[in-house]
Formats: C-alpha cells, structure tokens, sequence
C-alpha cells in the first residue's frame, strides 16, 4: 500500500540522513525553518514505511518577480526504490500543496545530477552552476505554476 502524507520535521531525517547527508552528523539534517508554520514536510510510505521524503518552504527568492513562492529542499528517495517514480510523485504531491497556498512559483537549488529528474517535471534551469560546500554543483531551477485555485 502507496500513501502520501505530511509528517514531522525530524522524521524526514530518516531519508535526509542516508541519501542527503551520509556520513554526517544528524544535525547536519536540520535545515533553518523546518519546524516554521508555513513550512510543510510530505513522507511516502510503502506498506507503513517511510521511504520517500520532500519539504516545501513559503520563501521567495529575490531573482524572481513572482509573489507568493515556494522553495523545495531535502527531496530524497531511499537508494533501493529510486527511479520507480516515488520521487515524480512526491514533487506532484509537493505542487498540489503549493497550489493550494496559492503559491505562485516554485525554486530550488537542485544537485547537477538531480537536474534531468526535475527537468522531466517541468523545471528549468536558471543561471550559471554554482558550488555548495561538501555536496557539489548545483543549479537553480524554477517552475512558474498555473494555478488551479485563482
Ligand atoms: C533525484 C531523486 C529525488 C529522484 O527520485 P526518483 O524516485 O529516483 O525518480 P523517479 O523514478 O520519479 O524519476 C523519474 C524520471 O526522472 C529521471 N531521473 C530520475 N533520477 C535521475 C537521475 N539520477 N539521472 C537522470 N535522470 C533521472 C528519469 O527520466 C526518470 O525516469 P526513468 O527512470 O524512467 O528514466 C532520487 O533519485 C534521489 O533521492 N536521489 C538522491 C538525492 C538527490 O539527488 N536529491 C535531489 C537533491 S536536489
């Protein structure tokens, strides 16, 4: 059984700590305003086990002229059940929530080797890459959504 549900900032480090942060400390899991009212965290679980994990933060970034953006961070999907679609599924979900706050535009800053995954989504890169200490390239993406709430 296939369930999509918001759960607590500290059980997303069940998935950020192995695929995010492997080998770091656990507060290395922790990101600034995860436990903020506006910030909402998602779990997929497959038959009661959290293997999937996405975090939406109301934060406009001062490149884009929309109001009302979204950031996603700690987007990861356990090793044994990547690239079987969890990860599309937890960023749909993701854009459904945004819609429903009437969120304007979704960014995020996304690993280089993440890129044709959110690409797939819809994403565009904006911008030159740039470097984030101990986890590498990255870009910025953005995706302007059409929203269903207007
Ligand atoms: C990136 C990640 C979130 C994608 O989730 P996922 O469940 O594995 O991806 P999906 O199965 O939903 O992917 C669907 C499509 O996206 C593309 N895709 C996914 N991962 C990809 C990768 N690493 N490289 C290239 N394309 C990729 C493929 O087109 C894939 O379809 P296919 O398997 O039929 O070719 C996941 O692999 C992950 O957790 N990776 C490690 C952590 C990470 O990089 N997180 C993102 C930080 S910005």
């Amino acid at each position: 059984m296939k369930e999509i549900r918001k759960i607590s900032s500290r059980d997303t480090f069940l998935v950020r700590h192995p695929i995010l942060r492997a080998g770091k400390p656990m507060e290395s899991c922790q990101f600034d305003g995860d436990d903020i009212d506006t910030t909402a965290h998602f779990g997929l679980f497959i038959d009661k086990n959290l293997i999937g994990v996405i975090s939406v933060f109301k934060n406009n970034n001062a490149i884009f002229k929309s109001e009302n953006q979204f950031q996603i961070r700690g987007m990861a999907i356990l090793n044994h059940f990547q690239r079987k679609g969890f990860g599309i599924e937890l960023v749909k979900h993701s854009e459904e929530y945004v819609k429903s706050q009437f969120g304007k535009l979704i960014w995020f800053n996304a690993r280089e080797s993440a890129v044709p995954f959110y690409e797939k989504l819809g994403y565009i890169k904006i911008g030159e890459p740039f470097s984030i200490a101990d986890i590498g390239i990255h870009y910025i993406m953005k995706k302007k959504l059409a929203n269903a709430y207007e």
